[in-house]
């Protein structure tokens, strides 16, 4: 398609004249050039261009695309729209690894100290839950005393010393994708392949990880709701991380129900301690071993992914991944006892009550978000950015896909100490199962591993 030019003396007096050229450019389907790419988010950053400019623009991507070589463009573009933190003080290669979010999803409590634990040193940086998804530092939060608002000097201490840290993401990191996340929330445009890409590669190029491992969620509580989104998701975003020049490698795995059985921050605490010892629930397990096979192959730590598996097996067994848990929670400020003696030390909630299954059967279905709905209206996680949670707030599943049930036996627990919203909560609970009388299988957990 040729490049459109906009009509001489055409009256668009006010209007960004180039703005609006490459909105045009891009509403018909035409490559944009990296400049292009780099004016419109370095303007809109600093607050040149206004909103209902950019909007047109996102949806115009939302429909047209990207290509490869745009999407890495405005990947860069963005990681380079504010801080770049530079991890170079730390030893050894740094391995990060993000999910692009889901219900009970709690992998990184476990993966951190476990990779963490066979020498892999692990800097995190992590966000806060919004609407039906959890946050990493919520969940570490709701351990007594825990700080993530560590300064510079003692997080690069703290990884040198114990191999392990986890910290709040500054406001300065990628403050164009803040920007556009936020203006993609209300217009309809989260859901777009190099969107979501751009948007998570930023983040953590800028974060200065030397390896990446991706999470990318499919299923109804996913933003991928099919698996082939997901698998081009993930293949696009390991290959711009590593045309950035970091090693990267994702997997593919179920978001169809909640991960493990625990939702809600010192709940999934609690489940993610039980894993540390090697008792946790199988889904978690496998998959925090999935993931830290290749954290620990791309941190040059194993071969293999088999022998990476071995080890890893191995430190759940012998408690090393415990004992790190352990030292990240001493070492930010927290009770370390919480580990030894999580029922009474975390938060718990003062009102518990169970949700009774409908009708006997076989569980053929849990919508995940809904869960997550569920969770944040027991005070688990936020509407909008400045709402309190309840770190005792939260639901334990008691039955999952593929599960029998009998009529009246309970679903789920509802945590909450706030007994109004047991109610509604308990409602969307029940009708997020889906009951069938015929056996059904439970989902497969890993769909795809993209390494090479
Ligand atoms: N997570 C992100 O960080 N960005 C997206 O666009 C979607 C999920």
């Amino acid at each position: 398609m040729t490049e459109p030019t906009l009509a001489q003396g055409e009256n668009r007096r006010g209007v960004d004249v180039r703005v609006y050229d490459i909105i045009l450019k891009k509403r018909r389907g035409c490559e944009l050039s990296e400049e292009e790419i780099n004016l419109l988010i370095s303007r809109y950053t600093q607050g040149d261009i206004p909103d209902y400019q950019m909007s047109a623009f996102l949806m115009a991507v939302f429909f047209q695309g990207m290509s490869v070589k745009e999407t890495h463009a405005l990947t860069m573009a963005m990681a380079h729209s504010g801080e770049t933190v530079d991890l170079s003080a730390i030893h050894g290669v740094k391995v990060d690894k993000h999910s692009t979010g889901g219900v009970g999803d709690k992998t990184t409590l476990v993966l951190a100290p476990l990779v963490a634990s066979l020498g892999v040193p692990v800097a995190k940086m992590s966000g806060r839950g919004l609407g039906h998804t959890g946050g990493t530092l919520d969940k570490l939060e709701s351990i007594p005393g825990f700080r993530v608002d560590l300064s510079k000097e003692e997080f690069v201490e703290a990884v040198n010393r114990v191999g392990i840290a986890v910290v709040g993401q500054t406001a300065s990191i990628a403050p164009a994708d803040k920007k556009l996340y936020a203006l993609r929330d209300v217009t309809a445009t989260v859901d777009s392949i190099p969107l979501i890409a751009a948007s998570v590669c930023s983040k953590k190029l800028a974060c200065g990880a030397d390896a990446i491992v991706f999470d990318v969620k499919t299923g109804k509580g996913a933003f991928m709701k099919s698996q082939s989104d997901a698998e081009h998701l993930a293949e696009l975003m390991v290959d711009i991380v590593r045309q950035a020049g970091r090693r990267g490698a994702a997997l593919v795995s179920d978001m169809d129900q909640p991960l493990g059985y625990a939702v809600g921050n010192s709940l999934e605490v609690a489940e993610a301690i039980d894993t540390l010892r090697g008792e946790g629930p199988e889904d978690l397990r496998e998959l925090c071993l999935s993931l830290g096979s290749l954290m620990i192959v791309l941190g040059g730590k194993a071969k293999s992914i088999e022998e990476a598996r071995r080890n890893l097996e191995d430190s759940l067994n012998t408690g090393a991944a415990l004992d790190k848990f352990r030292d990240l929670v001493f070492t930010q400020g927290g009770n370390a006892e919480v580990v030894d003696d999580p029922e009474s030390l975390l938060p718990s909630a003062r009102c518990l009550e169970a949700v009774p299954s409908s009708m006997s059967g076989y569980i053929k279905g849990i919508n995940a978000e809904n869960i997550g709905v569920a969770s944040m209206m027991l005070g688990a996680g936020r509407r909008t950015k400045e709402d309190a949670i309840d770190p005792a707030a939260g639901i334990i599943i008691l039955k999952k896909i593929g599960d029998r049930v009998e009529q009246g036996e309970p679903l789920a627990m509802l945590h909450t100490n706030d007994w109004h919203s047991l109610e509604p909560a308990a409602k969307l609970v029940m009708s997020s199962y889906e009951i069938s009388e015929d056996k059904c299988n439970p989902p497969q957990l890993i769909y795809k591993v993209i390494e090479k």
